[in-house]
C-alpha cells in the first residue's frame, strides 16, 4: 500500500521509542522506503543500530557527524519525504517546532520539509494536559500539522491516563490513510462480513470451516481508509479488527444472521465475505460427547441463507457476495448472484494455489448482475480489496 513512498521518520526522546521500532517495520512491510532520524535523547533509549537494521538506511542523529552524502543532510532527508512521521512526538519536540526552533537534525528536518507531517504524541498525562502544550498542538494543528491521538492506558511513569502512544498498527494506518486521498466513501455505511462461522456439536466441538477472515478485513481495512462508516461482523479469527471499524464478534450462522439484519436498513452497501456454515447440528449437546461408539451420528439442519434474505429485503442497498467454488466456478458464481440478487459476486476458485482460504493472496473473477465478468489476476488480499470497492463505486 505504500509502495516506493519515502516516509521520514523522526524519533524523539521517550520511553516510547521502542514502540516506534515496531512502526518501522510495519511501514516497511508496506512498501514504504523508511529513513530515521532521531535526536541524541532518542538514542538513549534505542540504540541507531536498532532502527538502521529495521530501517535498511543509516540512521541520522548527529547535526555535524560526517555525511556519505553531498547534499546538506536535513535538506536532503527533509525533501525526498513523502510523509514525515514524528513518533514519539515529546513535549519538548512539540513545543520546539511550534515556536520556530531549530536546533538539532530533527527540528531541522521538520522546519525544512514540505511534505506533510504527522505527529504522534506519547508522554505523561499532566505534560499531555499542560495548556502549553495543549496551545502548541492547537497551534500546530492550524497550521496544517496532522495529529494522532495518543492513547489512554497505564503509563510507563506509573499513572494512569492520556498520553500513550497510540499502537504501531494505528499509527501505521493513519500514515496509510494519509497517502490514501481517495475518499470515494465518504458518507457511505459499509456492512461487511467475514471468517467462518462456528456451528456448536457440544460444548468443546463446533463444524467450522478454513476462512481466515483476511479476505473481509483487507475489504473493510480499505473501506475505512476511503471514508466509509464500517461494520464488520466476523466469525471466530486470529486477526485484529482495523482501526477505524464498529466491530461485532459472533460465533455461529445464527448470531451472524441477527447481527447482520440488525445493520442491514441502515447501510448502503454489504459485502458477504464470510464462509457461513450452511448446515449446523440439529441439537447442540449440552455436555461432553463421551466416545462410547465406534462411530457417531450427528443429524445436521440447514441454516440460513443470510445473503439470500439480505437479496429479498433489498431496497437501496448495493449487495456484494463471494463465491468459494471447487468446480465449475462461473456456473455456481453466476447461479448465486441471480438467485442471492446481487448486484456483483466475487467468485474464487479455492483450488488455486494462492487463492481463497487462509492465504494472504487471492485469484477471482468479478461477475456483474448484467453478466459481464472480469478475469483478474494473482493478487494480494489488500489489492483485491481496492479492486471491489473501485468496482463498486462506478
Ligand atoms: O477468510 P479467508 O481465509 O481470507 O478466505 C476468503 C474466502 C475464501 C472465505 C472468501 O474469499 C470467500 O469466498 N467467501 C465466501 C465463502 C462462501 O461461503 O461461499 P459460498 O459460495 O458458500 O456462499 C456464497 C455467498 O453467500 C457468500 O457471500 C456467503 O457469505 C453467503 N452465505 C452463504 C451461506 C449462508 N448460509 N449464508 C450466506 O450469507
Amino acid at each position: 500500500m505504500l509502495q516506493g513512498k519515502n516516509v521520514v521518520v523522526g524519533v524523539a526522546g521517550g520511553i516510547a521509542v521502542y514502540k516506534v521500532v515496531d512502526v518501522v517495520s510495519r511501514l516497511k512491510k508496506q512498501g514504504a522506503n523508511v529513513y530515521v532520524i532521531m535526536t541524541q535523547s532518542a538514542a538513549n533509549f534505542v540504540t541507531p543500530l536498532t532502527f538502521r537494521e529495521i530501517s535498511g538506511h543509516p540512521v541520522v542523529v548527529d547535526m555535524w557527524a560526517e555525511t556519505t552524502n553531498w547534499n546538506v543532510e536535513h535538506i536532503a532527508l527533509a525533501s525526498c519525504a513523502d510523509l514525515f512521521l514524528l513518533a514519539p512526538a515529546t513535549g519538548n519536540m512539540i513545543g520546539k517546532i511550534a515556536n520556530g526552533i531549530a536546533d538539532d537534525m530533527l527540528s531541522t528536518t521538520v522546519m525544512a520539509t514540505t511534505a506533510p507531517v504527522l505527529l504522534a504524541p506519547a508522554m505523561n498525562t499532566n505534560m499531555y494536559l499542560n495548556p502549553i502544550v495543549q496551545q502548541n498542538i492547537t497551534k500546530l494543528t492550524q497550521l496544517g500539522y496532522h495529529f494522532i491521538e495518543p492513547g489512554c492506558g497505564m503509563l510507563a511513569c506509573g499513572t494512569e491516563g492520556v498520553g500513550r502512544l497510540p499502537e504501531p498498527e494505528a499509527i501505521v494506518a493513519k500514515v496509510i490513510d494519509m497517502f490514501n486521498c481517495k475518499k470515494d466513501f465518504a458518507g457511505k455505511k459499509v456492512l461487511i462480513t467475514a471468517g467462518g462461522t462456528q456451528e456448536a456439536i457440544d460444548p468443546v466441538r463446533y463444524i467450522g470451516n478454513r476462512s481466515s477472515g483476511k479476505m473481509g478485513y483487507a475489504i473493510a481495512k480499505a473501506a475505512v481508509s476511503r471514508g466509509a462508516e464500517v461494520t464488520l461482523i466476523s466469525g471466530p479469527t486470529h486477526l485484529t479488527p482495523p482501526v477505524g471499524v464498529t466491530f461485532q464478534s459472533v460465533e455461529s450462522a445464527a448470531q451472524m444472521r441477527d447481527a447482520v439484519l440488525s445493520h442491514y436498513s441502515d447501510s448502503d452497501i454489504v459485502i458477504k465475505a464470510a464462509a457461513v456454515a450452511d448446515y449446523r447440528p440439529q441439537t447442540m449437546s449440552p455436555n461432553k460427547i463421551k466416545k462410547n461408539s465406534a462411530t457417531l451420528e450427528l443429524v445436521l439442519e440447514k441454516n440460513p441463507d443470510i445473503l439470500f434474505e439480505l437479496g429479498q429485503l433489498k431496497k437501496h442497498q448495493i449487495l456484494v457476495g463471494f463465491a468459494a467454488e471447487t468446480q465449475q466456478l462461473l456456473v455456481h458464481a453466476q447461479e448465486k448472484l441471480t438467485r442471492k440478487n446481487l448486484d456483483m459476486i466475487v467468485a474464487n476458485d479455492i483450488t488455486l494455489p494462492g487463492a481463497g482460504f487462509n492465504v494472504d493472496t487471492n485469484i477471482a473473477k468479478l461477475i456483474y448482475r448484467d453478466g459481464h465478468i472480469e478475469e483478474l489476476s494473482k493478487m494480494s488480499k489488500e489489492e483485491l480489496a481496492e479492486i471491489i470497492l473501485d468496482r463498486i463505486c462506478i
